[in-house]
Protein backbone atom coordinates (compact mmCIF):
# COMPACT_ATOMS: atom_id res chain seq x y z
CA UNK A 1 0.00 0.00 0.00
CA UNK A 2 0.92 3.30 -0.57
CA UNK A 3 3.17 4.85 2.31
CA UNK A 4 1.78 8.14 4.12
CA UNK A 5 4.93 9.19 5.19
CA UNK A 6 4.62 13.41 5.39
CA UNK A 7 1.27 13.18 5.47
CA UNK A 8 -0.59 15.26 8.48
CA UNK A 9 -3.60 13.41 9.46
CA UNK A 10 -6.60 14.89 11.81
CA UNK A 11 -8.62 11.90 13.42
CA UNK A 12 -11.71 12.92 15.43
CA UNK A 13 -13.19 10.73 18.62
CA UNK A 14 -9.74 9.31 18.74
CA UNK A 15 -9.39 8.32 22.27
CA UNK A 16 -10.69 5.02 21.36
CA UNK A 17 -12.55 2.60 19.45
CA UNK A 18 -13.28 2.60 15.37
CA UNK A 19 -10.83 6.44 16.00
CA UNK A 20 -8.21 5.07 18.02
CA UNK A 21 -7.51 1.59 15.32
CA UNK A 22 -7.74 5.12 13.04
CA UNK A 23 -4.93 6.97 13.97
CA UNK A 24 -2.36 3.88 15.04
CA UNK A 25 -2.78 2.00 11.14
CA UNK A 26 -2.32 5.62 9.85
CA UNK A 27 0.70 5.84 11.99
CA UNK A 28 2.19 3.19 11.51
CA UNK A 29 1.54 3.81 7.59
CA UNK A 30 3.37 7.19 8.20
CA UNK A 31 1.86 9.67 8.89
CA UNK A 32 1.94 12.32 11.68
CA UNK A 33 -1.75 11.80 13.72
CA UNK A 34 -3.80 14.76 15.02
CA UNK A 35 -5.92 12.79 17.78
CA UNK A 36 -8.64 14.96 19.04
CA UNK A 37 -11.40 13.62 21.63
CA UNK A 38 -13.22 14.70 24.96
CA UNK A 39 -11.86 12.35 26.40
CA UNK A 40 -8.57 13.98 27.31
CA UNK A 41 -6.51 11.44 29.19
CA UNK A 42 -7.15 8.33 26.78
CA UNK A 43 -6.49 10.83 23.64
CA UNK A 44 -3.62 12.03 25.11
CA UNK A 45 -1.98 8.69 26.55
CA UNK A 46 -2.85 7.03 23.07
CA UNK A 47 -0.73 10.31 21.34
CA UNK A 48 2.12 10.23 23.09
CA UNK A 49 2.28 6.49 22.45
CA UNK A 50 2.39 7.19 18.57
CA UNK A 51 4.25 10.11 18.40
CA UNK A 52 1.28 12.09 17.63
CA UNK A 53 -0.77 15.22 19.03
CA UNK A 54 -3.49 15.45 21.34
CA UNK A 55 -6.07 18.40 21.07
CA UNK A 56 -8.89 18.48 23.47
CA UNK A 57 -11.93 19.10 21.14
CA UNK A 58 -15.63 18.86 20.97
CA UNK A 59 -17.04 18.46 17.73
CA UNK A 60 -20.27 19.99 18.10
CA UNK A 61 -18.38 23.00 19.50
CA UNK A 62 -18.19 25.17 16.16
CA UNK A 63 -15.03 27.31 17.67
CA UNK A 64 -12.88 24.08 18.58
CA UNK A 65 -12.83 23.77 14.48
CA UNK A 66 -10.61 26.58 14.08
CA UNK A 67 -8.75 26.24 17.22
CA UNK A 68 -7.71 22.97 16.00
CA UNK A 69 -6.96 24.34 12.17
CA UNK A 70 -4.77 27.09 13.90
CA UNK A 71 -2.84 24.40 15.67
CA UNK A 72 -2.41 21.92 13.00
CA UNK A 73 -1.05 24.51 10.19
CA UNK A 74 1.04 26.54 12.72
CA UNK A 75 2.38 23.07 14.20
CA UNK A 76 2.63 21.03 10.77
CA UNK A 77 2.16 23.95 7.97
CA UNK A 78 -0.12 21.81 6.29
CA UNK A 79 -3.45 19.56 6.57
CA UNK A 80 -3.38 15.78 4.35
CA UNK A 81 -5.89 13.88 6.12
CA UNK A 82 -8.99 14.13 7.92
CA UNK A 83 -11.20 11.43 9.77
CA UNK A 84 -14.31 12.47 11.01
CA UNK A 85 -15.11 9.80 13.01
CA UNK A 86 -16.11 11.09 16.69
CA UNK A 87 -20.01 10.01 17.23
CA UNK A 88 -22.55 8.69 20.08
CA UNK A 89 -25.12 6.47 19.76
CA UNK A 90 -28.48 6.98 21.87
CA UNK A 91 -31.26 3.84 21.39
CA UNK A 92 -34.49 5.27 20.69
CA UNK A 93 -37.61 4.91 18.31
CA UNK A 94 -39.44 7.83 16.51
CA UNK A 95 -42.10 7.41 19.60
CA UNK A 96 -39.76 7.18 22.61
CA UNK A 97 -37.14 10.21 20.83
CA UNK A 98 -36.71 13.51 23.12
CA UNK A 99 -35.91 16.34 20.72
CA UNK A 100 -32.79 17.41 22.74
CA UNK A 101 -31.40 13.75 21.85
CA UNK A 102 -32.14 14.64 18.05
CA UNK A 103 -30.74 17.94 18.56
CA UNK A 104 -27.57 15.91 20.49
CA UNK A 105 -27.23 13.46 17.86
CA UNK A 106 -27.41 15.92 15.44
CA UNK A 107 -25.11 18.18 16.74
CA UNK A 108 -22.12 15.66 17.19
CA UNK A 109 -22.20 13.41 13.76
CA UNK A 110 -24.03 16.40 11.26
CA UNK A 111 -22.88 19.61 12.27
CA UNK A 112 -19.04 18.12 13.25
CA UNK A 113 -18.59 16.14 10.23
CA UNK A 114 -19.98 19.43 8.43
CA UNK A 115 -17.53 22.10 10.51
CA UNK A 116 -14.54 19.46 9.82
CA UNK A 117 -15.13 19.09 6.15
CA UNK A 118 -15.38 23.26 5.70
CA UNK A 119 -12.20 23.93 7.52
CA UNK A 120 -10.36 20.79 5.66
CA UNK A 121 -11.49 21.98 2.36
CA UNK A 122 -10.34 25.34 3.09
CA UNK A 123 -7.20 24.08 4.72
CA UNK A 124 -6.36 21.47 1.66
CA UNK A 125 -7.18 23.62 -1.38
CA UNK A 126 -4.49 24.40 -2.21
CA UNK A 127 -2.61 21.54 -1.93
CA UNK A 128 -5.08 18.48 -2.15
CA UNK A 129 -6.08 15.97 0.60
CA UNK A 130 -8.52 13.15 1.44
CA UNK A 131 -11.72 13.63 3.64
CA UNK A 132 -13.35 10.74 5.20
CA UNK A 133 -16.54 10.61 7.13
CA UNK A 134 -17.33 8.05 9.27
CA UNK A 135 -21.32 6.74 8.15
CA UNK A 136 -22.30 3.45 8.88
CA UNK A 137 -25.25 0.84 7.34
CA UNK A 138 -27.57 2.38 9.23
CA UNK A 139 -26.81 5.73 7.26
CA UNK A 140 -27.99 3.28 4.08
CA UNK A 141 -31.03 1.34 5.70
CA UNK A 142 -33.73 2.57 8.53
CA UNK A 143 -33.00 1.37 11.82
CA UNK A 144 -36.23 1.19 14.40
CA UNK A 145 -33.89 1.84 17.05
CA UNK A 146 -31.58 4.43 16.09
CA UNK A 147 -33.22 6.99 15.04
CA UNK A 148 -31.76 10.25 15.35
CA UNK A 149 -28.50 8.26 14.68
CA UNK A 150 -29.74 6.64 11.25
CA UNK A 151 -30.66 10.27 10.24
CA UNK A 152 -27.69 12.08 10.49
CA UNK A 153 -25.39 8.70 9.29
CA UNK A 154 -27.97 9.12 6.29
CA UNK A 155 -27.38 13.19 6.30
CA UNK A 156 -23.65 12.54 6.34
CA UNK A 157 -23.65 10.45 2.93
CA UNK A 158 -24.86 12.76 1.30
CA UNK A 159 -22.86 15.91 2.58
CA UNK A 160 -19.86 14.16 1.73
CA UNK A 161 -21.07 13.35 -2.02
CA UNK A 162 -21.46 17.14 -2.31
CA UNK A 163 -18.08 17.83 -0.72
CA UNK A 164 -16.94 15.86 -3.31
CA UNK A 165 -18.82 17.20 -6.01
CA UNK A 166 -17.77 21.00 -5.19
CA UNK A 167 -14.07 20.07 -4.91
CA UNK A 168 -13.89 18.10 -8.37
CA UNK A 169 -16.32 21.22 -9.71
CA UNK A 170 -13.69 23.69 -8.03
CA UNK A 171 -10.90 21.68 -9.23
CA UNK A 172 -9.22 20.71 -6.26
CA UNK A 173 -7.33 17.85 -5.33
CA UNK A 174 -9.66 16.95 -2.61
CA UNK A 175 -11.25 13.48 -2.16
CA UNK A 176 -14.22 13.01 0.30
CA UNK A 177 -15.33 9.64 0.99
CA UNK A 178 -17.93 8.19 3.69
CA UNK A 179 -17.10 4.66 5.59
CA UNK A 180 -20.07 2.38 6.42
CA UNK A 181 -19.47 0.50 8.77
CA UNK A 182 -21.54 -2.77 10.09
CA UNK A 183 -21.30 -3.82 13.77
CA UNK A 184 -17.52 -3.65 14.64
CA UNK A 185 -16.68 -4.95 18.19
CA UNK A 186 -16.23 -1.34 20.16
CA UNK A 187 -17.14 0.31 23.50
CA UNK A 188 -20.43 1.45 21.03
CA UNK A 189 -21.57 -1.17 20.21
CA UNK A 190 -21.17 -3.72 23.11
CA UNK A 191 -23.45 -1.16 25.36
CA UNK A 192 -25.73 -1.90 22.57
CA UNK A 193 -25.93 -5.20 22.32
CA UNK A 194 -26.04 -5.32 26.49
CA UNK A 195 -29.01 -3.12 26.11
CA UNK A 196 -30.62 -4.37 23.35
CA UNK A 197 -30.32 -8.44 23.85
CA UNK A 198 -28.15 -8.79 26.98
CA UNK A 199 -25.01 -9.82 24.82
CA UNK A 200 -21.40 -9.78 26.61
CA UNK A 201 -19.34 -9.38 23.80
CA UNK A 202 -16.32 -9.58 26.35
CA UNK A 203 -17.36 -13.56 26.30
CA UNK A 204 -15.91 -15.09 23.40
CA UNK A 205 -19.19 -17.16 22.68
CA UNK A 206 -21.20 -14.56 22.13
CA UNK A 207 -18.36 -12.50 20.12
CA UNK A 208 -18.62 -15.77 17.62
CA UNK A 209 -22.49 -15.99 17.90
CA UNK A 210 -22.45 -12.42 16.79
CA UNK A 211 -19.69 -12.74 14.17
CA UNK A 212 -22.46 -15.35 12.13
CA UNK A 213 -25.40 -13.65 13.15
CA UNK A 214 -24.39 -9.73 12.47
CA UNK A 215 -21.05 -10.07 10.83
CA UNK A 216 -19.52 -8.74 13.95
CA UNK A 217 -15.79 -7.05 12.97
CA UNK A 218 -12.90 -5.44 14.78
CA UNK A 219 -11.76 -1.71 14.52
CA UNK A 220 -9.01 -2.69 12.41
CA UNK A 221 -11.08 -4.09 10.00
CA UNK A 222 -11.96 -0.35 9.42
CA UNK A 223 -8.66 1.33 9.58
CA UNK A 224 -7.38 -0.54 6.82
CA UNK A 225 -10.26 1.21 4.85
CA UNK A 226 -9.43 4.66 6.67
CA UNK A 227 -6.17 3.91 5.34
CA UNK A 228 -6.79 3.23 2.00
CA UNK A 229 -8.82 5.92 1.41
CA UNK A 230 -5.84 8.23 2.63
CA UNK A 231 -3.58 6.78 0.51
CA UNK A 232 -2.76 7.33 -3.13
CA UNK A 233 -3.68 4.39 -3.82
CA UNK A 234 -7.75 5.44 -3.90
CA UNK A 235 -6.42 8.67 -5.83
CA UNK A 236 -9.69 7.47 -8.14
CA UNK A 237 -12.01 6.71 -5.00
CA UNK A 238 -14.45 10.04 -4.95
CA UNK A 239 -17.75 10.73 -3.62
CA UNK A 240 -18.07 7.11 -2.73
CA UNK A 241 -19.37 5.16 -0.03
CA UNK A 242 -17.42 2.25 1.20
CA UNK A 243 -19.18 -0.08 3.28
CA UNK A 244 -17.22 -2.72 5.20
CA UNK A 245 -19.86 -4.85 7.26
CA UNK A 246 -18.75 -8.76 5.86
CA UNK A 247 -22.23 -8.79 4.08
CA UNK A 248 -24.30 -7.28 6.49
CA UNK A 249 -26.69 -5.42 4.31
CA UNK A 250 -26.10 -7.62 1.07
CA UNK A 251 -27.29 -10.86 3.04
CA UNK A 252 -30.75 -11.68 4.01
CA UNK A 253 -31.02 -12.31 7.40
CA UNK A 254 -30.83 -16.50 7.36
N1 LIG B 1 -18.73 0.41 16.35
C1 LIG B 1 -19.56 0.24 15.33
O1 LIG B 1 -20.09 -0.84 15.12
C2 LIG B 1 -19.87 1.38 14.41
C3 LIG B 1 -20.65 1.09 13.29
C4 LIG B 1 -20.96 2.12 12.40
C5 LIG B 1 -20.48 3.39 12.62
N2 LIG B 1 -19.73 3.65 13.73
C6 LIG B 1 -19.27 5.02 13.91
O2 LIG B 1 -17.87 5.02 14.12
C7 LIG B 1 -17.50 6.11 14.96
C8 LIG B 1 -16.72 5.59 16.15
O3 LIG B 1 -17.53 4.66 16.87
P1 LIG B 1 -16.93 3.68 18.00
O4 LIG B 1 -17.67 2.43 17.89
O5 LIG B 1 -15.47 3.72 17.96
O6 LIG B 1 -17.47 4.45 19.32
P2 LIG B 1 -16.82 4.60 20.75
O7 LIG B 1 -17.95 5.02 21.64
O8 LIG B 1 -16.02 3.41 21.11
O9 LIG B 1 -15.79 5.84 20.57
C9 LIG B 1 -16.27 7.12 20.22
C10 LIG B 1 -15.20 8.15 20.57
O10 LIG B 1 -15.74 9.44 20.21
C11 LIG B 1 -15.52 10.34 21.30
N3 LIG B 1 -16.54 11.38 21.28
C12 LIG B 1 -17.87 11.28 21.61
N4 LIG B 1 -18.47 12.48 21.52
C13 LIG B 1 -17.51 13.36 21.10
C14 LIG B 1 -17.52 14.75 20.82
N5 LIG B 1 -18.63 15.47 20.95
N6 LIG B 1 -16.36 15.32 20.40
C15 LIG B 1 -15.23 14.60 20.27
N7 LIG B 1 -15.15 13.28 20.56
C16 LIG B 1 -16.29 12.68 20.96
C17 LIG B 1 -15.59 9.46 22.54
O11 LIG B 1 -14.97 10.09 23.66
C18 LIG B 1 -14.87 8.21 22.07
O12 LIG B 1 -13.48 8.29 22.26
C19 LIG B 1 -18.81 6.81 15.34
O13 LIG B 1 -19.06 7.87 14.46
C20 LIG B 1 -19.84 5.72 15.13
O14 LIG B 1 -21.12 6.24 14.91
C21 LIG B 1 -19.43 2.68 14.63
Amino acid sequence: MASLNNRIAIVTGAAQGLGAADARVLAERGARVVLTDIDEERGRALAEELDGDFFRQDVSDEATWDALMAHVLDRHGQLDVLVNNAGIAVIHDIESATTEEWRRTQSIHLDGTFWGCQRAVRAMKARGGSIINMSSIVGLQGSADYIAYSAAKGGIRSLTKSVAAHCRRQGYAIRCNSVHPGAINTQMVQAALRHSSNIDLAGAEDQEAMRLQLGLGEPLDIANMVAFLASDDAKHVNGAEMVVDNGATAILAG
